[in-house]
């Protein structure tokens, strides 16, 4: 039989994406974009350590490398960006993006301090463009199964949260003393912040209380380094929650989420890779997952889908992706987390309770 002629449908014409930052972070997004997600092209790659660059561009394909992002934001075939630069660069970047009219998927934290976030967020609007935070626990399947459950009301009225962060690690953490002070809150409770914003949503944090320490690297507790940490949270609705965070867990990277209320209880997370059990004469076991792109592989993949479907939306004028529960971080998410992390900073230097510096007219109602 002979093949029939197909109806040719025209294809969308595919998102063009500049890489700014390829390292750990950015390495795997433009592995994503080139690989896994359709609709989108990786156009460019920006680092200043052009070496990086240029060995990312070599593995996947891509033609234009430069150590200099403002020739990515200078380049008018390129629709959007993925800012994975460290922390600190991620406030100007995303203002300098927003001018240039590209759209924006930032990696957390959005900036390191409300001031500059506000700033850049105000170019964000000014613009018009879509901007994205890399809450990526958000499309993990079991976080959006439970978010799915409590969006239905199965859980109730929320009255106790949980969110756990367990880097994998091997007792020691390399390059310690390397690591920017605070990282634990502004870099990795932040999405644990994000994920009790999201499972509680409609209400404010509105207080933290937190307390931190260095115990996997107690002999760099006194350059203000912290590896080990636990907050909690008061909101708006009453609702206590918790976050942990440590930097070494020896048996995989762990990451877990819970709701309980009036009516019962979600949890999502768990910390074995898959679920089938080794039952030997040492007894019971499993996998775990041992990095982070290999725990959330597909999660990272999907945000970036999410990403390049609103964008090539918003180009061609066509509906946006829909979604059951509320999905993509946007703004406010990005500033609310990093509200949540700055206050723990506060907490932890003052030992004590500190209201989270929201929203100026936020009115906390329930915090006695
Ligand atoms: N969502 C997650 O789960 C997750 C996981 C890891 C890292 N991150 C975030 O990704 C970001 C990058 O982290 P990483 O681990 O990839 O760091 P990294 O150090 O491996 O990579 C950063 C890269 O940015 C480049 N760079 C430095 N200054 C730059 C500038 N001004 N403009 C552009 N590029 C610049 C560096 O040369 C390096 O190649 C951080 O914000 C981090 O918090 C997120």
């Amino acid at each position: 039989m002979a093949y029939l002629a197909p109806h040719s449908v025209p294809l969308p014409a595919p998102v063009r994406i500049g890489l700014i930052g390829s390292g750990w972070m950015g390495a795997f997004h433009a592995e994503s974009i080139a690989h896994r997600v359709p609709g989108a092209v990786l156009a460019a790659i920006a680092d200043p350590n052009l070496e990086s660059a240029e060995a990312l561009a070599a593995l996947l394909g891509t033609a234009h490398i430069t150590a200099n992002p403002d020739d990515i934001l200078a380049d008018p075939t390129i629709h959007a960006v993925i800012i994975a630069s460290p922390a600190r660069f991620h406030a100007g970047l995303i203002t300098k993006a927003a001018a240039a009219g590209k759209h924006i998927f930032c990696e957390k934290p959005a900036a390191q301090d409300l001031a500059e976030l506000d700033a850049a967020l105000t170019a964000v609007e000014a613009a018009g463009v879509h901007f994205q935070i890399g809450f990526n626990r958000r499309y993990a399947a079991d976080f959006q199964a439970a978010k799915q459950d409590l969006a239905a009301g199965i859980v109730g009225r929320p009255q106790l949260l949980r969110s756990l962060t367990r880097d994998p690690g091997s007792g020691s953490i390399a390059h310690a003393a390397k690591v920017p002070a605070w990282t634990i809150f502004l870099e990795t409770l932040i999405h644990d912040f994000d994920t009790l914003n999201w499972f509680n949503e409609g209400a404010e944090p509105v207080e933290v209380h937190a307390v931190a320490d260095a115990l996997v690297e107690p002999g760099l507790r006194d350059q203000g380094f912290l590896d080990t940490a636990v907050v909690t949270v008061r909101y708006s609705n009453g609702a206590i929650a918790v976050a942990e965070a440590n930097f070494s867990a020896l048996y995989g990277y762990d990451v877990r989420g819970e709701v309980f209320g009036s009516k019962g209880m979600v949890q999502a997370g768990r910390a074995t890779e898959t679920a089938a059990r080794r039952y030997t004469a040492d007894g019971l076991g499993a996998d775990t997952p041992r990095l982070n792109v290999e725990l959330f592989r597909q999660a990272y993949t999907d945000e970036l889908a999410d990403f390049t479907a609103v964008v090539s939306s918003r180009r061609d004028g066509t509906p946006p992706p829909s979604s059951a529960f509320t999905l993509t971080p946007g703004a406010p998410d990005a500033r609310r987390a990093l509200a949540c992390a700055l206050a723990c900073i506060d907490s932890v230097k003052q030992g004590k309770s500190v209201r989270v510096p929201q929203v100026a007219t936020l009115q906390p109602t329930q915090i006695r």
